[in-house]
């Protein structure tokens, strides 16, 4: 088999999880021929210990240095914000002609024009999976499986911390900031949670969808936001009684006058779809001309299931890279002899 080495950025929920997850894979990936190898880490703490087996990794103290490291094929970056060493790392890494897969949507919101210029450029792939709704494979369903219809109108709960709070509140009857509290403690707030409950999260994920479901420039300026942390425990209640619950959407529709997005806590009816999503769970609404109304309902967040999106984004390099003509078919031949590492020609 042939083997792609792997350097992740960020060695919190999420990189931990996905580091834990790649030796975890390792036989079955192994199975239908591809290797995945992580060579290089970098966090800011080096003591810190973080229940990895790290031995044979070499650890960098600088994610940049990391990226260009001659022992790194693929960068995953897991550290967050839209600017600083994310944004850095990012660019050296495309800037080096190495594909990037990254859970960072502050950092698509704001930059991801740019961004995937720079791939495109470079001829790699910039993977985004894990950025909108946590373990929902969403972007791989708008970008492929729905690449033949027109999208009229896309919408959901997309910021998994605010949902576990609103449905903790009404059902439990505890404070916000308890709420609040578990939710970092589970490993499903931003590292500045203010991104979460004044819904600025939900906006950049919205704006990533908006752009891909029409087309258009990820637009985060252009979204309205309304988060949720004006929501009291009487709002819920009067809403429950008149037979509503209250859920932070994101919500972008095509209109006369062109794409509106917008993010606020709205009403509810208790007997639609949408009320029953509760928790930390996720939902995502598609309306397009060919296939109608679809929804997709998963965890929105916290380390194994954001993880899962990531190790899809990495297989997916991997495949590209290693195997163009991978498959099941390709699984069940002989292996294919083993050759120098190469980008696959054209990228994506
Ligand atoms: P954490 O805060 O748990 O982890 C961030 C990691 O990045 C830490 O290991 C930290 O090091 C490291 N780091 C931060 N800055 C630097 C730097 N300048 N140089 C080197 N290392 C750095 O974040 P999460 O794992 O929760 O999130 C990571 C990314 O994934 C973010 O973009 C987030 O928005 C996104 N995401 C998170 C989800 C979740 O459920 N948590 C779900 C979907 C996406 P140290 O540990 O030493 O402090
Ligand atoms: N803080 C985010 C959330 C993580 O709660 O949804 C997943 O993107």
């Amino acid at each position: 088999s042939q083997s792609l080495r792997i350097g992740v950025a960020g060695l919190g929920t999420v990189g931990a999880s996905v580091v834990r997850m790649i030796a975890r894979r390792r036989e079955a990936m192994l199975a239908s021929g591809l290797d995945l190898t992580v060579t290089a880490v970098c966090a800011r703490d080096r003591s810190r210990d973080r229940g990895l087996d790290l031995s044979g990794v070499e650890w960098f103290e600088d994610p940049v240095a990391m990226a260009r490291s001659s022992a790194v094929d693929c960068v995953v970056e897991l550290m967050g914000g839209a600017e600083g060493a994310a944004k850095d790392t990012v660019e050296a890494a495309l800037a080096a002609g190495k594909p990037v897969v990254t859970a960072n949507k502050a950092l698509l919101a704001k930059h991801g024009a740019a961004l995937a210029a720079a791939a495109e450029k470079a001829g790699v792939a910039l993977t985004y999976e894990a950025a909108v709704a946590g373990g929902i494979p969403v972007i791989k369903a708008l970008r492929e499986g729905l690449a033949g219809n027109k999208v009229e109108r896309v919408y959901g709960i997309l910021n998994g911390t605010c949902n576990y709070i609103l449905s903790r509140m009404e059902r439990e009857g505890l404070t916000f900031e308890a709420c609040l509290k578990d939710a970092q403690a589970l490993g499903y707030a931003e590292a500045d949670p203010t991104f979460d409950v004044e819904g600025f999260d939900t906006a950049h994920k919205l704006a990533i969808l908006t752009s891909l479901a029409f087309g258009t420039q990820v637009d985060a300026e252009g979204v309205s936001v309304e988060g949720i942390s004006r929501v009291q425990p009487l709002d819920l209640r009067m809403a429950d009684e008149l037979g509503y619950r209250i859920k932070l959407l994101g919500v972008a529709q095509a209109t006369a006058a062109g794409i509106e997005q917008r993010v606020h806590p709205t009403m509810v009816p208790k007997s639609s779809a949408i009320a029953q999503v509760m928790g930390v769970t996720n939902a995502v609404t598609i309306d397009a001309d060919a296939v109608g109304e679809l929804t997709l309902i998963g965890p929105g967040a916290g380390g194994e299931a954001t993880a899962s999106a990531v190790f899809g984004d990495i297989a997916d390099v991997a495949r590209r890279i290693l195997r163009p003509t991978f498959g099941v078919a390709a699984a069940t031949m002989a292996p294919p002899p083993r050759a120098e590492m190469q980008r696959h020609e054209g990228g994506y």
